[in-house]
């Protein structure tokens, strides 16, 4: 009676050259893992629930990937998006495909890029939050402890007393703050990170679709009984240029009253950016963290180098530096500057 969907239409930028939008993030072993991003999210999932009722949502252009990655994943589990239009028009397409199939069913929301280490610890949590949507209209999301202000994030407020066990109410939802007050949320002690993974009903989702997006979310209803038939890839061609480009955090989750948040910790990082990747990546004496088989290192500390395996690669002397190779592109950065490999990265597209 549970439904996954696994949200990989993004194309996660800072992890150029090693990402790049024709093989994003998702699709890649970011920490030398042996397994990339979106296999090591199916894989938690497939504890929790069958195979047949994980979905992936992607764009088109990721379908064939996604199918070499997950070859376990029934073909018809993974649909593909002709337009990337956020989170929100992939949140409500999935919730009314699966609505037709079972309207009393519960959905996890999730994205396919994170890195969570206690998978025991994040399935109890889920277990938790199913338990609730299924006893109370709400919008559960899982709230990490933030470490620092990072303006890329929700900032979540709760009540002090649980609405049962281990659930709060949310008083106030706040997507990607600027610096100042992301500064505020940290000193204040009363926030939590939003993890971005979602849990709820399907109709109590497409409810609050109706509530706060209801464009959107007649655009959807209008052609539902095309859903899940021969019709399903053309009305959807037609639909997502006329939704509107916006993620489920800014078009529901900060406006919804019936937002609750279960606050948890299980080793969870959003692999944002290099420095994520080395804090959570094994590291050598020197805290170099390496992936690539062939990478011999002198006198080099604190760095992340993220090469190919049959390229053999000697550093020299670097401290804190980002080593990322690929087959046509290089980059060397100091781990300090990475925030700007987004502009980097422009400049690129401008003089190639
Ligand atoms: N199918 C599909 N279509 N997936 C998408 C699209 C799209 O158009 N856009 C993004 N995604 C996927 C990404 O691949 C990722 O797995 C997930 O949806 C979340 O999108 P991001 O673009 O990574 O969002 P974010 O990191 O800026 O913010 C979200 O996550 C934070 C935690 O990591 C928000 O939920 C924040 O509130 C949250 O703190
Ligand atoms: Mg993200």
């Amino acid at each position: 009676n549970t439904y996954v969907a696994i949200m990989a239409g993004g194309i996660g930028s800072r992890f150029w050259p090693v990402s790049r939008v024709n093989h994003p993030k998702q699709f890649l072993d970011i920490l030398g893992a042996g397994k990339t991003l979106i296999q090591q999210t199916y894989e938690r999932f497939v504890h929790l629930v069958p195979a047949e009722n994980i979905f992936v949502v992607t764009a088109n252009e990721y379908l064939g990937i996604t199918k070499e990655q997950l070859p376990q994943l029934p073909e018809e589990n993974i649909i593909g998006e002709p337009f990337r239009k956020n989170t929100a028009p992939c949140i409500a397409y999935i919730s009314f495909k699966l609505r037709k199939m079972n309207p009393e069913a519960s959905l996890i929301v999730a994205p396919a890029d994170h890195l969570i280490l206690q998978e025991d610890k994040f399935l109890e949590v889920c277990n938790d939050a199913l338990k609730f949507v299924n006893h109370f209209n709400a919008l559960v999301t899982i709230g990490i402890k933030p470490t620092y202000p990072n303006t890329g994030y929700g900032y979540i407020q709760h009540e002090d007393a649980p609405a049962t066990p281990g659930v709060h109410k949310v008083k106030t939802f706040t997507e990607k703050p600027n610096l100042e007050l992301a500064k505020t949320f940290i000193a204040s002690g009363d926030f939590l990170w939003n993890s971005g993974i979602f849990i709820w009903k399907i109709k109590n989702g497409i409810d609050a679709f109706h509530k706060h997006m209801p464009e959107m979310y007649e655009l959807f209803l209008s052609e539902e009984e095309k859903l899940n038939t021969s019709d399903e890839k053309e009305i959807i061609e037609e639909i997502y240029p006329q939704c509107s480009n916006i993620s489920v955090d800014f078009g529901v989750m900060e406006k919804a009253n019936n937002v609750y948040v279960i606050p948890a910790s299980f080793g969870w990082s959003d692999l944002g950016t290099w420095n994520s990747a080395w804090d959570n990546m094994e590291k050598d004496y020197l805290e170099n963290a390496v992936a690539g088989d062939r990478v011999i290192v002198f006198d080099t500390s604190k760095c992340v180098v993220h090469v190919p395996d049959d390229k053999l690669v000697v550093l020299q002397g670097l401290e804190n530096f980002i080593v990322a190779d690929t087959k046509d592109v290089l980059l060397i950065c100091h781990k300090d500057k990475e925030q700007e490999i987004k502009e980097y990265v422009a400049e690129v597209k401008r003089n190639t």
